[in-house]
C-alpha cells in the first residue's frame, strides 16, 4: 500500500532524505494550524503558562514519556537534539585538562558545542575513531574504550549516527562509561520512532532526541531526557523567568526548559496527532513501523551494495532505517563523479539525498532515509542511475 498520499512531498521528486530533516504528515501539519489559529484567537489565554499552557505541555509529555519509557519528571522539551546537546554542555562542570570524548561518526554540529565548552575552560576534547565500514560492537566498544581517561568528564555518543547511519550499542557503552566513572550524554535525534527506548532502563545521565525526524512532528521540536541525579545542575541554553520564580506544579528543571522565552508551542501540541498516526500505519503500531522501515532499509542497502559492487558495510542489526554506503573510488576520476553527484542527481534525475566526504580523504559515502512514504522502486531507479555513472 502506497502511504506517499499522507505526505504533501512534491510527487515530482523522489525524497530519498527523511533523515535530515524530517517529512511531516498532513494530518499532523493541519492539527499544527488549528493550534496556530486557537492560539491567535486569544493568545494569553493559550500562552501563559498558567492559564494553560502548562497542562497542555504536560499532557504532552505524558504522552512522548510513555513512547520513550520515561518517567515524565524527567523530561524536558527544548528546540531540537542540537539545544539539547548545547544545553547539556553548558551546565557541565569542567576543569583545566578535563576532557569530553566523541567519536568521529558524531554529528558536527554537536562536536562543534563540544569544542566550545572544553576551550572555555582549559578542557579538551578527544575523539574516539570508530572504522566504517563497520565489522560489528566490538569495534565500537575497543573504540570508545580505548579513548577512555581518568580526565573524561563526559562521553557524547550517538544512538544512530548521522553520516553512517549505525546504531551504536549504547546500553553496554553506557555500562563501560560509568564503570569509569565517566557522563554519557546520548545524542538520539534520530531515536525516537526508529529504534524501540526506555530511557528508564537505558541508565544514560542525558537522551536527547528530536520529535521532527522519525516521529514526523512539526518542525522544530525535541526532547531532553535528564537523570534526575543531575536535574539541580543543569540548565537550559536561554535564562528566563524560572530562575527566580518558582512554579508550585512543577520541578525548577521542567519549569526553565517550559519556557525559555516567548514561543510557538504548535509543533509540540500536535506531536500527539504524528505519534497517533505513525502508529495507526501498521497493525503492530509505531513498533511495526519502526520493522517495516528497518526491513526496507536492508533491502534498499542490499540493492545498493550490488549495484556498487561492494559488500554491506554494517552487519544488518546495527542499521535502523538510515543506510550509508561507500562509493567506489578506484580511481580520480570517479573522485570528481561523485563530488557533484548529488547536485546532479537532484537537477537530473529528480533524487533528494545527500553525497558528502567520507572519512578518508577522496572518499565519498551516499545516504538514504527510509520512511512509510518510500517504495524500494524508489532505489531501483537511483541504482539504475548510479550504474550508469559508473559505466560512464
Ligand atoms: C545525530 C544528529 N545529531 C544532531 C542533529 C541535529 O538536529 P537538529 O538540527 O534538529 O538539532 C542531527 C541532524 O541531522 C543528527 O543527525
Amino acid at each position: 500500500m502506497s502511504y506517499r498520499t499522507h505526505w504533501q512531498l512534491d510527487p515530482q521528486i523522489d525524497f530519498l532524505n527523511h533523515g535530515s530533516f524530517g517529512a511531516t504528515p498532513r494530518v499532523v501539519t493541519a492539527a499544527q494550524r488549528a493550534f496556530q489559529d486557537e492560539l491567535e484567537w486569544d493568545p494569553i489565554e493559550f500562552l501563559a503558562p498558567e492559564r494553560s499552557l502548562n497542562s497542555k505541555l504536560d499532557h504532552v509529555r505524558q504522552i512522548v514519556s510513555d513512547l520513550v519509557g520515561a518517567d515524565p519528571s524527567d523530561l524536558a522539551f527544548v528546540r531540537n537534539a542540537t539545544e539539547g546537546v548545547n544545553a547539556v554542555l553548558r551546565s557541565l562542570p569542567l576543569d583545566a585538562g578535563d576532557e569530553i570524548m566523541v567519536t568521529n561518526h558524531g554529528y558536527n554540529a554537536c562536536t562543534n558545542a563540544a569544542d566550545y565548552v572544553a576551550k572555555r575552560s582549559g578542557a579538551t576534547v578527544r575523539v574516539a575513531h570508530i572504522p566504517f565500514p563497520l565489522s560489528g560492537v566490538d569495534a565500537v566498544m575497543d573504540a570508545v574504550e580505548r579513548e577512555l581517561h581518568g580526565r573524561t568528564r563526559l562521553l557524547l555518543i550517538d544512538h544512530v549516527t548521522s553520516p553512517t547511519g549505525v546504531v551504536f550499542p549504547i546500553a553496554p557503552v553506557i555500562e563501560l562509561a560509568h564503570q569509569r566513572g565517566v557522563r554519557v550524554l546520548v545524542d538520539g535525534a534520530h531515536g525516537p520512532g526508529m529504534v524501540p527506548l526506555n530511557l528508564n532502563t537505558l541508565d544514560a545521565d542525558y537522551y536527547t532526541a528530536n520529535h521532527h525526524k522519525w516521529l514526523c512532528g512539526p518542525k522544530v521540536s525535541g526532547l531532553l531526557w535528564v537523570a534526575p541525579q543531575w536535574h539541580e545542575e543543569i540548565r537550559p541554553t536561554v535564562i528566563s523567568h524560572a530562575a527566580n520564580r518558582p512554579q508550585s506544579d512543577r520541578s525548577r528543571f521542567l519549569a526553565e526548559f517550559d519556557w525559555t522565552g516567548t514561543f510557538d508551542p504548535s509543533p509540540l501540541l500536535a506531536l500527539p496527532t504524528a505519534i497517533d498516526f505513525l502508529s495507526s500505519l501498521f497493525p503492530a503500531g509505531m513498533r511495526g513501523l519502526m520493522n517495516a522501515n528497518h526491513a526496507a532499509a536492508i533491502a534498499a542497502r542490499n540493492v545498493l551494495a550490488e549495484t556498487l559492487e561492494i559488500d554491506p558495510p554494517v552487519p544488518d542489526a546495527m542499521l535502523g532505517s538510515l543506510v550509508t554506503v561507500p562509493l567506489p573510488a578506484a580511481s580520480s576520476r570517479s573522485r570528481d563523479q561523485w563530488a557533484s553527484l548529488q547536485q546532479r542527481l537532484r537537477e537530473h534525475h529528480r533524487f533528494e539525498l545527500p553525497v558528502f566526504p567520507g572519512f578518508v580523504a577522496g572518499t565519498w559515502f551516499l545516504r538514504i532515509s527510509l520512511q512509510a512514504y518510500n517504495d524500494i522502486q524508489q532505489v531501483e531507479r537511483l541504482a539504475e542511475v548510479l550504474r550508469a555513472e559508473l559505466a560512464s
